[in-house]
């Protein structure tokens, strides 16, 4: 399975992501106050999201960043990221909101003036949504000239065989296209240039190939990396979890010793080669081309920590935090001029199907409920909505509808707590399923739901017109 972020399918099965491409199940559970997205699984996956979990629990910094190509009028399923955008800021956030201009540009063709109008009417919802511009940064990504810089050197760590692996490109790919990946990258880690912190990137699953790419240059524009190691030589990372457990297990154990106990050929060949080395646990970093001062410096603060080892080329440190030890590699490294980035976290959510059925689509207009639509004519659009309904209504009495695969049923479980609570999403659910619920009924009052939302949301559109002039970002 490959994912093209600018391809029209959506993503259709969701569990292949976490075994393909490691995305984790979101686990709502431990996050404080989750947003109703969360709560409702919508939001169903992440990457690394413990690590803005953790920054939120403790009131440190941390980041959210997320944006579109303005590509293309605006509807409820685009909402979903501004909410999330929104909500972090809520909970000290510093965000920010990208307009993809340039990706816009060279892979949708848009011309300027389009984006210029679209940037406008993103920025709106935006606002309207409850953004706050003085706290959160707004930018286009053709006026952000440390941003371009950042993605030039992105450049210089990336080569067209990646680029082909992650994204299918091919010998006709225009260049412009690649180059946008690049500057998506760099918006990733844009909010990290000034100092390193973590930053989630709330995205619909198809932006994932864009955080696998960032994920490997986040770590390859580090002066250090940090791993975890046994012994002098090297052990592949495949096989460090069955070397961690046997000398847990074992005490004292040498490497020829250890090479005995374990069932994997390579994996022992390469222990027996290590003799009578004694095993141990330690943490080590390793110099991507760091600078000789600040590998000194380095190796100075981490006695502080335990007894270190010196290398050639890397630092051992024994009897210590792993986390401990990666706060003073970052800190050393950001002292010496160094990024020190975090690699980016993300969490992604599911996309609304359209009304007509399948994808909800911006050049669809029937697909989809826009922000400007009028509230009667979104009404219509939902009257005459695709449902999960059975032929008659003998029928979905019988046997009940079929919520998971009806768009109607998605209006309420997407809708803003506001508008739409938990208790009352669950209800619709059961209610359809067991055949209480009939769709002549239940569309019209997501009509009228949908309906008042999006008077309310043109309201605070138009409330926010002043603001939109202020920033001027734009
Ligand atoms: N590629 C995104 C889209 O298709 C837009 C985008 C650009 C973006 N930079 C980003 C999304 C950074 C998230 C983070 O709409
Ligand atoms: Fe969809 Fe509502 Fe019909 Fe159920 S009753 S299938 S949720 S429209």
């Amino acid at each position: 399975m490959e994912i093209d972020p600018w391809g029209s399918d959506s993503v259709e099965d969701y569990s292949r992501l976490f075994e393909e491409f490691g995305i984790d199940e979101f686990d709502a559970s431990d996050v404080p106050e989750p947003m109703e997205l969360m709560r409702r699984g919508i939001i169903f996956g992440e990457r690394d999201y413990d690590l803005v979990k953790e920054a939120m629990r403790e009131g440190e910094e941390y980041a959210a960043l997320s944006g579109f190509m303005p590509s293309g009028n605006l509807h409820i399923g685009h909402l979903m990221v501004l909410r999330e955008l929104v909500w972090h800021q809520e909970r000290g956030a510093d965000t920010y909101f990208v307009i993809a201009d340039l990706e816009a540009h060279s892979a949708r063709g848009m011309t300027w003036e389009e984006c210029e109008r679209y940037t406008r009417e993103y920025v709106l919802s935006l606002l309207a949504l409850g953004f706050d511009p003085e706290e959160g940064t707004v930018y286009r990504q053709s006026q952000n000239r440390e941003l371009q810089d950042l993605a030039f050197e992105l450049g210089e760590q990336t080569n067209f065989n990646e680029l082909n692996a992650i994204y299918g490109f091919d010998g006709e790919t225009n260049i412009g296209h690649m180059q946008s990946t690049l500057t998506q990258a760099a918006d990733i880690l844009y909010p990290q240039l000034e100092e390193p912190k973590p930053t989630v990137i709330p995205v619909g699953a198809d932006q994932d190939p864009h955080l696998r790419l960032t994920r490997g240059l986040a770590r390859r524009m580090r002066m250090f990396g940090v791993t975890e190691a046994y012994a002098s030589f090297e052990i592949e990372d495949e096989h460090k979890e069955a070397v961690r457990q046997a000398v847990e297990g074992l005490e004292d154990v040498t490497a020829a010793e250890l090479a005995e106990e374990v069932d994997d050929g390579e994996l022992s060949e390469r222990l027996r080669a290590g003799g009578d080395e004694e095993l141990k646990p330690r943490t080590r970093v390793l110099s991507r081309d760091a600078p000789e001062d600040a590998f000194d410096a380095l190796s100075d603060e981490l006695e502080s920590l335990g007894k270190v080892e010196r290398f050639e080329e890397h630092l051992d440190v024994y009897d210590a935090d792993r986390e401990d030890v990666e706060r003073i590699v970052r800190e050393v490294e950001v002292e010496h001029g160094g990024y020190g980035f975090y690699p980016p976290s993300s969490i992604y959510h599911r996309f609304m199907t359209g009304l007509t059925g399948g994808k909800m689509s911006s050049s669809v207009p029937k697909s989809h409920i826009a922000v400007t639509d009028e509230p009667d004519e979104a009404r219509e659009k939902v009257m005459s909505a695709t449902t999960g309904g059975r032929e008659t209504a003998e029928e979905q009495r019988r046997l009940g509808g079929e919520p998971d695969d009806c768009p109607v049923y998605e209006l309420y479980a997407y809708a803003d707590e506001e508008v739409c609570d938990d208790e009352h999403a669950e209800r619709v659910y059961e209610e359809c399923a067991n055949g209480e619920r009939l769709c002549g009924g239940c569309k019209s009052e997501a009509a009228d739901m949908t309906a008042d939302y999006l008077e309310e949301h043109q309201e605070k559109r138009e409330e926010a017109e002043e603001k939109v002039e202020e920033l001027d970002a734009l």
